[in-house]
């Protein structure tokens, strides 16, 4: 059994680094002194915890746990969206920590090494790109995407090499040694809560396409112009924006968001004459991803000849949809069998860095009951009893998986 109290505290405590206090949100974006501070704490935690602690060309915090050729991983991140809740990322990381923790207490012997992650950057808060330490792992990640930059323009790179790290050769970063990949996360949906369960098992994790759209009319006196001859990038922009909201209504499974708008001069006497706003597209199937791009990119131009502005769209960042791993799936319904709880399969609708890892290691996912399926908010929550149960079944999954020795 791993040790509750130590746990809750621990989430507690990192919780507090990036906290404001006004929302309540957590601000821990990668390469910032709130994000070096969760990073030291946690680089604490895996000591604690008998771990030796590496960290990676581009930022990953690995913490290893014995010496077997052979290594199972867990893992999670621990930045954040913006204002973004305690348990995104966090639990994984911590969970994994504790479980660590308690083999060792236990002086558990392991045939395969234990190791804990905590990836650089899978929010995408801070670049409009994330699962960058994941991609890294996976050997997905590409030069030029470290050439994407901040709102202050400052590159993935530089930013990387501003933190002590040098990311170059990027092959270094890929892992080949990693037997299975498991990664604990909070449900961000309804579908354990309807189902009156603490946790579920993942079958597959749908796949996030961003885009950027930039619309450019003409910035014109808003007294001056009379209505039928502008070009105006905002009321533009607010007709793609419930177009892909429309076209969204009938497909199912899948679904877009537009999430970030920036209107310029953002003047109230003058008409708009750019808009930049993205598009977020998730789907489980790659196909259909591009089959909703295409759909989209279709309906932006008409949109822009109509009105008479132009409009480009740039893609920020694309990654796979994945699906779990059957063997490893069958060993959490195991797992969580053994604490008298229905095992239930689920879909994963947000993105994780195991969809990355996937590339390189078969996966599993464990979900924890989130409270109304709120997550990206200060509201996220989850029960201290689902938490420690959803721990306790990663730990027996660990033990079973990581061949213990009699
Ligand atoms: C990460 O939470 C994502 O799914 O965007
Ligand atoms: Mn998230
Ligand atoms: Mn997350």
């Amino acid at each position: 059994m791993i040790n509750a109290n130590r746990l809750l505290q621990r989430l507690d405590e990192l919780s507090q680094i990036g906290r404001n206090h006004e929302t309540g949100g957590i601000n821990r974006f990668s390469f910032t002194k709130e994000e070096q501070q969760a990073i030291d704490l946690v680089i604490e935690y895996m000591k604690e915890a008998g771990m030796q602690v590496n960290v990676d060309g581009i930022g990953n915090i690995i913490g290893s746990y014995g010496d077997a050729e052979e290594t199972i991983m867990l893992g999670s991140h621990i930045d954040t969206v913006p204002d973004g809740g305690k348990f995104d990322g966090a639990l994984g990381v911590l969970t994994a920590i504790e479980v660590v923790q308690t083999l060792h207490e236990n002086q558990i012997p392991l045939h395969k090494k234990v190791e804990v992650t905590a990836f650089k950057d899978e929010e995408g808060t801070r670049f409009g790109f994330g699962l960058i330490g994941s991609r890294a792992m996976a050997g997905l990640l590409k030069a030029e995407q470290l050439q994407k930059t901040d709102d202050a323009n400052i590159t993935i790179e530089e930013a990387a090499r501003q933190f002590g790290l040098s990311p170059f050769p990027l092959e270094k970063l890929k892992r080949k040694d990693i037997k299975a990949y498991l990664e604990l996360h909070i449900e961000q949906g309804k579908v354990l809560e309807k189902e009156d369960l603490p946790v579920g098992v993942v079958t597959g994790i749908a796949a996030p396409l961003w885009l950027e759209v930039t619309v450019n009319g003409i910035s014109e006196h808003a007294g001056a112009t009379p209505m039928h001859i502008r070009h105006d990038a905002l009321t533009a922009a607010s007709e793609m924006i419930l177009a892909v909201e429309q076209s969204f209504q009938t497909k199912g499974d899948s679904v877009g968001t537009v999430g970030k708008l920036q209107v310029e001069p953002n003047g109230v006497n003058v008409i708009p004459g750019k808009v930049t706003f993205t598009i977020d597209i998730r789907d489980i199937d790659e196909k259909t991803i591009r089959e909703l791009e295409q759909e989209v990119k279709q309906q932006i131009n008409d949109i822009a000849a109509r009105r008479h502005v132009t409009a480009a769209v740039v893609e920020l960042q694309r990654a796979k949809p994945a699906k779990a791993d059957g063997a490893l799936q069958q060993q959490f319904a195991a797992s969580i069998e053994k604490q008298g709880i229905r095992p239930y399969t689920l879909v994963s609708g947000a993105g994780h860095d195991a969809m990355n890892i996937a590339a390189a290691a078969p996966v599993a996912m464990l979900f924890v009951r989130s409270r109304d399926g709120i997550s990206h908010n200060p509201l996220e929550y989850s029960s201290d009893e689902d938490i420690v149960i959803a721990a306790n079944v990663l730990y027996d999954t660990v033990l079973e998986i990581s061949g213990k020795k009699d």
